[in-house]
């Protein structure tokens, strides 16, 4: 058993694959006490002596001491993790120990995506806490994966009173330790450059990102790191932290007065107020929790591992995806069937095995200006019927799928016209507008049917086998004509739970479908999305060299198998760079792998190409899949070039990526030490035509052969016998 409760000591000790994580009930009040997190601790006890509370002094220990999950008013100043009001209006609150459970695998959590577990794999510990004069009861729930380096965890509030109650603000996870001259790291970005490493220095008082725009965002992904000044890729200790959802999130990490840090997540408590009346109960979402004593490099392999198999579901995540092209940046709205089967028939010529018809389809949709929300085909564009195009791309051997934006509507649109109150707006404010476009109040179970009953209506009509679910602003003006005025607080949460069911229910009908979750790019690329689709758009930007660095962050916590990653033309839409086309292969090879063109109009050269590239997505994507992710070089550390590799489970094949994005006078060949291999293995390196041992390879290196001219990319495929 991972979890051990020593009575004597009371004591809890949790032991992941690397790791120890320590918590002890103070003797006096009860109060739940952190001790230690770290590399893996042997023996049953803390290794220090439990402070104990001196009642004159009771100040003293509840603001300097590590606590496992602080509240607010009764003596902890630092960022807190639970607030509430009652009816009085009193906000303190001093939940104690009461009782705990220990049990074998790991619980749902209802309406909310988790990672899951076998019996096997998984044990959790509960621990019920209470306080007294709200009544307000909260469980703790922690589950410990053996194999991995991973906590999770997530947090009860029940109203045990009989007045109602209401819970301002309800964090999933909280880590107080002494500071070691921490490093913070963060995922932020923008449109089109999602994901950016940032690594800062932890400074005094609240360090942090959040996002308050009710969706996880572009602008600050719900991940955050704490690490050790000389952290590398493969040296250093990393305690990171990611959130298993979708909305408004908050990550803070405060260095306080006594040089400790509190490292806390959650939803953000931004107007967040959730009313539970006599027996409510709230479940905040997941928090996943990594450790490693072997730097980032550890840490993300960790994150892939437990997203792969205990995160992601249904048919294709463990298969290798379609090859698909979508004909956004081939055509934007200028389509009709005629030219997507002119696309599709090009397409199926060289190998490429799914059409996505992406936003234009429906409506009066002829730009973006109108029509979402009529989720019905166009049949001025779509000349012919769904079924007709469908059953045309279906002869060619392809695959068909389709985009929706469920969530939205134009005030131009039939949608609208029927139901303007389905819309966020607040009354008397002139509502903000993003692409002319409004958020449909999803909190609404009639506006729920209607996004899945339309949905389905399109997906039974012809053989749909892909989806590309998109969201393309932020929530504004955010008010419910359904809610009384106490329960307005309760919206932005509401609201991530609606996608959370329209997605569920539309998976479920539909389980043969792939769902790929979009934000205007990758503006929702969270763990939560993942739980309902295996693969997310990771940015518009499909610009090979901009992608280096975009698929770098994001590989740092999500799993290649999940990255949307496409060949798009050149002069790039998005910022107009010019690569060869065989460097946007080979950097698209890192993800899902697609076309984003239109392939009747480039060039011969081009083309012939493609076959070519999909013969390598074929040789190689399993091992992208499924293996381990290796960071060796970082072109938005060096700027010269970027290296990565991905080895197999077993480590007999490998795979390198080396893109050499500048040529530089004096600047020697770089020679790339590999990393994951087997010492005393001998790898045959494809391009080198050499047997090379596997230590040679990671001490000395694999010289990569030098090309005069920027942006030349090359993949080493190394076999052992
Ligand atoms: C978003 C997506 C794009 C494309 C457009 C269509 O921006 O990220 O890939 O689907 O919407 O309007």
């Amino acid at each position: 058993m991972s979890i051990i409760y020593n009575e004597k000591e009371r004591i809890f000790k949790l032991d992941t694959s690397g790791a120890s994580y320590i918590m002890g009930i103070e003797e006096k009040l009860g109060h739940l006490v952190h001790i230690y997190y770290g590399k893996k601790l042997r023996g049953m006890g803390s290794p220090v002596p439990l402070p104990v509370i001196n009642p004159v002094n009771k100040l003293w220990f509840m603001d300097g001491n590590p606590m496992e999950y602080p509240a607010k008013g009764c003596g902890d100043f630092r960022q807190h993790c639970i607030e509430i009001e009652t009816k009085e209006g009193y906000t303190a609150l001093e939940p104690v120990y009461v009782s705990h459970s220990i049990y074998e695998g790991k619980p749902k959590l209802k309406g909310l995506p988790a990672t899951f577990a076998k019996d096997d794999e998984c044990s959790t510990l509960e621990i019920v806490l209470y306080d007294k004069p709200s009544k307000v009861e909260v469980v703790l729930l922690y589950s410990v994966f053996d194999k991995l380096d991973v906590i999770t965890r997530s947090v009860r509030v029940n109203n045990k009173g009989t007045d109602a109650v209401y819970l301002k603000k309800v964090l999933s996870a909280c880590l107080d330790m002494a500071n070691q001259d921490y490093e913070m790291i963060t995922l932020s970005g923008a449109w089109g450059r999602e994901r950016d490493i940032v690594r800062r220095k932890i400074t005094r008082g609240r360090n942090g990102v959040y996002s308050e725009r009710g969706v996880s965002g572009h602008q600050e992904n719900p991940f955050m790191a704490i690490v050790t000044p000389e952290t590398t890729q493969s040296v250093g200790e990393v305690y990171a932290m990611n959130f298993v959802y979708s909305g408004n999130h908050e990550a803070v990490c405060e260095l306080t007065n006594s040089n400790m840090v509190r490292m806390v997540m959650g939803i953000n408590p931004y107007k967040f107020s959730w009313k539970l009346e006599k027996d409510g109960e709230f479940t905040a979402p997941e928090v996943v929790m990594v450790h490693s004593s072997e730097g980032l490099g550890g840490m993300t392999r960790t994150f892939h591992d437990l997203y792969r198999k205990h995160l992601i579901r249904g048919k294709y995540c463990n298969i290798k995806r379609p090859v698909l092209i979508n004909n956004w940046e081939a055509t934007y709205f200028n389509f009709d069937t005629e030219k997507l089967l002119d696309i599709a028939r090009q397409a199926s010529k060289v190998g490429i095995e799914m059409l996505v018809v992406d936003d234009g389809w429906f409506g009066n949709r002829y730009d973006d200006n109108r029509a979402l929300g009529d989720w019905f085909v166009n049949e001025d564009k779509i000349k012919g019927g769904l079924q007709y195009l469908v059953s045309e791309v279906n002869k060619l051997g392809m695959k068909f799928g389709m985009w929706f934006e469920p969530e939205m509507v134009c005030p131009d649109s039939e949608l609208f016209r029927a139901h303007p109150d389905w819309a966020f707006s607040i009354p008397g404010r002139n509502a903000a507008f993003q692409r002319n476009q409004m958020v449909l109040d999803i909190t609404r179970k009639e506006v729920r049917d209607y996004i899945v009953e339309s949905m389905s209506k399109v997906l039974k009509s012809g053989n749909v086998e892909y989806i590309k679910w998109d969201m393309n602003r932020a929530l504004t003006d955010v008010a419910s004509t359904e809610l009384p005025c106490d329960r307005q607080g309760e919206i932005y949460h509401r609201y991530v739970l609606g996608v959370y069911e329209l997605q569920d229910r539309i998976t479920t009908e539909f389980p043969h479908i792939l769902l790929e979750n979009c934000s205007s790019g990758g503006g929702r690329y969270d763990p939560g999305m993942l739980y309902y689709s295996p693969q997310i758009w990771c940015s518009d930007n499909a610009e090979a060299i901009d992608r280096l660095t975009i698929q770098e962050g994001t590989a740092l916590v999500y799993p290649l198998s999940t990255m949307g990653a496409h060949v798009t033309d050149c002069p790039n839409h998005c910022v107009g760079r010019i690569t060869p086309f065989e460097t946007r292969g080979i950097v698209a090879l890192a993800g899902t792998f697609g076309y984003e063109l239109d392939v009747t109009k480039i060039s011969e050269e081009e083309r012939n190409m493609i076959p070519h590239q999909i013969a390598m997505y074929h040789k190689y994507n399993d091992i992208v899949r499924e293996g381990d992710y290796y960071r060796l070089a970082s072109y938005s550390e060096n700027g010269v070039y970027d290296s990565y590799m991905v080895v197999s489970k077993d480590k007999s094949e490998a795979l390198v990526t080396y893109v050499s994005v500048r040529t530089v006078a004096g600047y020697p060949d770089p020679v790339i030490k590999l990393a994951g291999l087997v010492e005393d293995k001998i790898y045959h390196v494809d391009v080198l035509d050499r047997d090379v041992p596997g230590d040679v390879l990671m001490n000395y290196g694999l010289p990569v052969l030098h090309e005069h001219g920027d942006y030349k990319a090359r993949l080493y495929y190394l076999k052992s016998n």
